[in-house]
């Protein structure tokens, strides 16, 4: 679908999809210090590809995403999907946009109206961005309904005579219903039993591979990272501090923090147990309304020297692919004539 016309301001060819720099959110609230929950975050998803978003609770996951969404307006940085800048549309302008980028949330007890029935709440984005009548609503609905694995007599219940992972399943045939170009799942699968949380995301992984929309992907789970996502981008205390392709992630983890993070979740392997040396992450995140002088990591970080308390490093490329914010390893910035992606 996407041909490439020659219009000022188009996307080149090649071009991500989504494309966030120096992203920033806060939350105010008056009598407190303001909470800058994501700082400076660059993050790019190409068309069809799978990135992760991961790193400890708190660390700002969701409130890039709520960033990125503009469901809270940044505080700075751009958020162009597609080329276009979404952090200064119009409301009307961003309505249009967000029909080809869709979300699935955490909680589908919360998440889905208890009014209305499944047949409405599927066919509720096609009443705000097509002009599609009745009866082709309700085959969209029906041909979703089946995709996820419902059956049509679905239809006309209501949330609440469904289960956890069903109604994961209606919340994803409403994201997917406008067959949009990307979608986010923030932590989709986390609130349903572990048996649900397999089906859901085998349903998820299969429907964008096969439709070819691309995907954030928010979890804790780093056995779904692995099996999920093209690229995985780790974040702590509100900024990105690595970014590399899944395996070159899990084989050769550089950050310090995400070594930590892998050691953590493999602590469980005693293969992995044996071979490799496991690092333990001491203390607790520190508060982001008042974060550490220097790296954010280096209250915590067993290799930290002195300038790690001093000096935030910046997220640069590393001679594979990929991009590391840490002092203590090697990037290629400093090579001249080399492009910085
Ligand atoms: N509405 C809010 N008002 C004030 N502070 C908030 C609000 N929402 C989140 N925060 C703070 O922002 C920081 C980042 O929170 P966020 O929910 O984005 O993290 P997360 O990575 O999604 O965590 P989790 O893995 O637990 O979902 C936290 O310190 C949190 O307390
Ligand atoms: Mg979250």
């Amino acid at each position: 679908m996407s041909t490439t016309p020659a219009v000022p301001g188009a996307p080149l060819p090649g071009a991500p999809l989504l494309d966030v720099r120096d992203l920033r959110v806060e939350y105010r609230s008056r009598g407190r210090r303001t909470v800058a929950a994501v700082r400076s975050v660059d993050l790019q998803v190409a068309p069809g590809e799978v990135v992760a978003l991961v790193g400890e609770s708190g660390s700002g996951k969701s409130s890039a995403v709520r960033g990125i969404m503009q469901l809270i307006r940044p505080a700075g940085g751009e958020v162009r999907f597609d080329g276009q800048d979404l952090t200064t549309m119009g409301r009307k302008e961003l309505r249009r946009a967000r029909r080809d980028m869709q979300m699935v949330f955490q909680d589908p007890f919360s998440s889905l109206d208890p009014a209305m029935t499944v047949a409405e709440i599927i066919a509720e984005p096609l009443m705000v961005h097509t002009d599609q009548d009745r009866k082709h609503r309700r085959a969209s609905v029906v041909e979703m309904l089946e995709l996820v694995g419902l059956r049509r007599e679905h239809a006309d219940r209501y949330p609440h005579e469904f289960s956890g992972g069903q109604r994961q399943r209606i919340a994803i045939a409403r994201a997917l219903v406008l067959r949009p170009r990307l979608v986010i799942a923030d932590e989709a699968v986390s609130a349903l039993d572990v048996s649900s949380q397999n089906q859901v995301l085998q349903l998820l992984q299969s429907l964008i591979a096969e439709l070819g929309i691309a995907c954030l992907f928010i979890t804790h789970d780093l056995a779904v990272v692995r099996s999920i996502a093209d690229r995985v981008a780790v974040m702590y205390l509100g900024r990105l501090v690595e970014q590399q392709p899944t395996e070159e992630l899990f084989s050769s983890p550089q950050h310090p923090y995400t070594q930590a993070l892998l050691s953590a979740a493999l602590v469980a392997d005693p293969r992995v147990q044996r071979t490799r040396r496991r690092m333990r992450l001491e203390g607790e995140l520190p508060d982001p309304s008042n974060p550490p002088a220097g790296c954010v990591f280096s209250t915590r970080c067993p290799a930290a020297i002195d300038v790690c308390h001093v000096e935030m490093p910046e997220l640069l490329p590393l001679a594979d692919g990929g991009r590391v914010a840490c002092h203590l390893v090697e990037t290629v910035a400093a090579a001249p004539g080399l492009a910085v992606r």
